[in-house]
């Protein structure tokens, strides 16, 4: 056959030491940080812009305050260095803030659902450096102010943070990436990079956890509470570092965020060890009928069905990413492990009070991905139960809870309400029985939207970017990039660049109409900036958009899909790293429909190439890039072929280039 075109070998990719596009990465290149900006300043404060370097000289003289930016949302142990004080009664207090919204002088935004939090006072009588003690690490700030409430005068030469988010890497290495993503649409680049950083800060030093010390004893509904006391100083998990939920509330582990936060941080920095901790210290506690906790230590004992089921979708998603069977098997030795806790007398002790469509729908993920599970641990004697269960769970649903005339799904048989939660995860879940469906709940979904973004019906004026991370995977499951884009553009646009947000970090949950109120909370200063459940753009644009789906346990299997539709756009590219090794996919489209794709994976694994679907007649040279000229495939495509996938490919690296044929 003659070929079209010849492959330039040295046009393809070269690795450059450096990891490509890491000026977008927003971690810190050292963990000593200054303030970048002034932010404001009131009263005699001379000189105050100078706090911004380690040498500074600022006096504050009567009562003043400053208030600092540290440019991205950050997280640590404040160090205050005093040059010269008037006399032995004076004092500097330190305030915090995730959001512009809550600078204040008086007072911190809120780690309890309790008012604001106690300023961190330092009685500064002589000239020296003042450290706050270790419960006093801050998780979760941007904004940081100095303030002095006497008459008298206090010299500052220097307000240092020591950052304390990945408390397990390397002092120079936290901006270290082991994967990148591209796309030449630089607003979802960066929702992308602060995807990734918002996982980072959510990573925590387990002896720093919250120690809830209000918790249940007052919130802002019976309480007028203000300065309220806070610790970090509870152990909350086993190991160096825990993934929490969030940086500053409640810095404590929750399963369903994990989720979401689990395939984030697989394809940006691999810290797999931080999720076994956390993953860890759920099973730690694990009740004695095998339930398991509604969040980790110390938060009290709730019993809630889908934590239950979203800490077993930790352990799915572990082996899939990692592959350590050794891990997987040490849930199953004693008889409230795992795999019992997902039999079907379990099941039946949580069943509910109404069929509800999210929680049946988690319900069949983990069965059938336990039915994955079981096999892998060659425990096959419960799974053809388990298949049944899960059957009988999707024909009922379908069949209770499917509204034809909709197209969605209703919350249960005795309410009207479609929501969000229940929609998304039938779609996820593939509980839907056919794509139309499929389409159908997308469309739904994707007509609600608000100029803030996806509002959760089912919850009271709610905006979750946690549902949100699942509608987003709904859209890229009924094949609708376009809304899977435009989704991105419009709520996690809003999360990143609103002048209150943090512009580097993403935030719990807001208000359909754009207020920074989440409905659970009585008290706004409480929401988290930094909440690892909002950071599904990352999984979704590796997997989606620059398509390299890992589709087995350990990696060992996986798919390239090229883009499936790159709309205006025309070039995506993503690399990551697990412990089988180094994927990386890259497409690249010209305006007349020519393409070229780059993509390798590592030894030991194989995978298919899905080439996308092309609008002239043409033909594909597949190349492996080991200069080996029998590892050459030539694909003809006709002018209306869809997507074509050629499985089976061997390991190595791989370079596809499609050109229109002039008839
Ligand atoms: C809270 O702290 C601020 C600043 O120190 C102070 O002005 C205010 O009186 C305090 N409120 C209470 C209730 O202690
Ligand atoms: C300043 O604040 C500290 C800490 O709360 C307090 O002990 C001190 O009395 C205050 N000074 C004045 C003059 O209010
Ligand atoms: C992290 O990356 C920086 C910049 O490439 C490099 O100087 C440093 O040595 C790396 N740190 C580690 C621990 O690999
Ligand atoms: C946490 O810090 C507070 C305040 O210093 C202290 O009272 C408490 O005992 C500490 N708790 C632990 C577990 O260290
Ligand atoms: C750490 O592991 C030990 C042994 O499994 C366990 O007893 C302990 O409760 C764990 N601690 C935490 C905080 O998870
Ligand atoms: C499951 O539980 C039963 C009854 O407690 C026990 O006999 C069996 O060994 C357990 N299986 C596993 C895999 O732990
Ligand atoms: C259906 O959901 C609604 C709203 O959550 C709830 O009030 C109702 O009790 C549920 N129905 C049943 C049968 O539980
Ligand atoms: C399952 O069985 C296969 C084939 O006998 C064996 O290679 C594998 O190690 C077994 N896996 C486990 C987890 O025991
Ligand atoms: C499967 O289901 C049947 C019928 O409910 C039950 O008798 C059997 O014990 C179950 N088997 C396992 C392995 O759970
Ligand atoms: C979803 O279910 C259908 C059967 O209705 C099956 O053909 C398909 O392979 C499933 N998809 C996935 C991703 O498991
Ligand atoms: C898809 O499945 C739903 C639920 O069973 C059914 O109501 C609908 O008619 C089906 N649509 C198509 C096109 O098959
Ligand atoms: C994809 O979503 C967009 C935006 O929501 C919508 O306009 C379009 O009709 C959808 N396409 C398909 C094929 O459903």
């Amino acid at each position: 056959m003659k070929l079209l075109l010849i492959l330039s070998k040295a046009a393809l990719i070269a690795r450059a030491i450096a990891m490509p596009y890491d000026e977008y990465i927003l971690a810190p290149r050292s963990r000593t940080l200054h303030p970048v900006v002034m932010h404001n300043t009131n009263g005699s404060v001379s000189n105050p812009e100078s706090l911004t370097s380690s040498t500074g000289s600022s006096i504050f003289d009567g009562n003043a305050a400053t208030s600092y930016d540290f440019g991205i949302n950050i997280a640590g142990v404040v160090s205050l260095s005093i040059a010269s004080v008037s006399d032995l009664s004076q004092y500097i207090g330190v305030t915090f803030s995730e959001s512009s919204y809550w600078v204040s002088n008086a007072s911190y935004d809120a780690t309890a659902d309790a008012d604001k939090d106690e300023t961190l006072w330092f009685h500064v009588a002589a000239p020296r450096r003042y450290t706050a003690p270790p419960e006093k690490e801050r998780g979760g700030f941007r904004y940081m102010t100095l303030v002095h409430n006497s008459t008298g005068t206090v010299e500052v030469t220097s307000a240092e943070v020591h950052y304390t988010a990945m408390p397990h890497w390397e002092d120079d290495a936290i901006a270290n990436y082991t994967g990148y993503f591209h796309y030449d649409d630089e607003l979802l680049d960066r929702v992308w990079y602060a995807g990734a950083y918002t996982n980072q800060l959510c990573t925590i030093d387990p002896t720093h956890g919250d120690a809830l010390v209000h918790i249940r004893k007052i919130n802002s509904s019976v309480s007028d509470a203000t300065n309220v006391t806070w610790y970090y100083n509870t152990t909350i998990t086993n190991g160096t570092s825990s993934l929490v939920d969030g940086a500053k509330p409640d810095r404590l582990v929750w399963a369903g965020d994990m989720a979401i936060a689990v395939p984030g941080i697989v394809v940006s920095t691999n810290d797999v060890i931080s999720i076994e901790n956390s993953l860890n210290s759920l099973f730690d506690i694990q009740g004695t009928g095998g339930l398991l906790p509604y969040a980790g230590r110390p938060f009290p004992s709730v019993v809630s069905f889908t934590y239950h089921l979203y800490t077993l979708i930790g352990v799915a998603d572990h082996y899939l990413y990692t592959g350590y069977i050794a891990y997987l098997q040490s849930f199953c030795v004693d008889s409230s492990g795992l795999m019992n806790a997902t039999s079907s007398a379990d099941w039946l002790c949580f069943s509910m009070g109404g069929h509800n469509i999210e929680e049946n729908a988690i319900l069949y993920y983990i069965n059938t991905h336990g039915i994955e599970l079981a096999v892998a641990l060659n425990d096959t004697s419960s799974t053809s139960n388990w298949t049944i269960i899960a059957e009988r769970i999707r024909a009922s649903a379908n069949e209770l809870l499917w509204n034809e005339e909709a197209g969605m799904y209703i919350d249960n048989e005795t309410i009207a309400l479609m929501p969000q939660d229940g929609n998304s995860w039938a779609v996820v879940a593939n509980l839907t029985v056919n794509s139309t469906q499929v389409q159908r709940i997308s469309a739904a979904l994707a007509s609600r939207w608000t100029p803030y973004g996806a509002p959760a019906l089912e919850a009271a004026d709610a905006i979750s970017p946690f549902i949100s991370g699942l509608e987003l995977q709904t859209h890229f499951l009924a094949e609708n990039t376009t809304a899977a884009l435009g989704f991105m553009r419009l709520q996690w646009g809003f999360m990143l660049d609103d002048p209150r947000m943090t512009n580097s970090t993403f935030i719990e949950g807001y208000s359909t109409t754009g207020e920074l109120h989440y409905a659970p909370y009585l008290n706004n200063a409480r929401n988290s900036h930094a909440h690892g459940w909002a950071t599904r753009p990352n999984s979704s644009l590796t997997f989606y958009v620059a398509g390299i789906q890992l589709l087995s346990a350990g990696n060992k299997t996986w798919r390239v899909t090229g883009t499936p539709s790159l709309g205006e756009l025309k070039i995506a590219e993503a690399s990551f790293s697990t412990n089988v090794g180094f994927f990386s996919a890259k497409t690249q489209i010209s305006n007349d429909g020519t393409w070229t794709m780059e993509f390798g994976a590592p030894q030991g694994t194989s995978g298919e190439v899905k080439l996308p679907a092309v609008g002239c007649v043409g033909q594909v040279l597949l190349e492996e890039q080991n200069g080996n000229d029998e590892d050459v495939l030539v694909v003809v495509l006709a002018a209306d072929a869809g997507p074509v996938t050629l499985g089976g490919l061997p390991v190595g690296k791989w370079a596809a280039r499609y050109e229109c044929r002039s008839e």
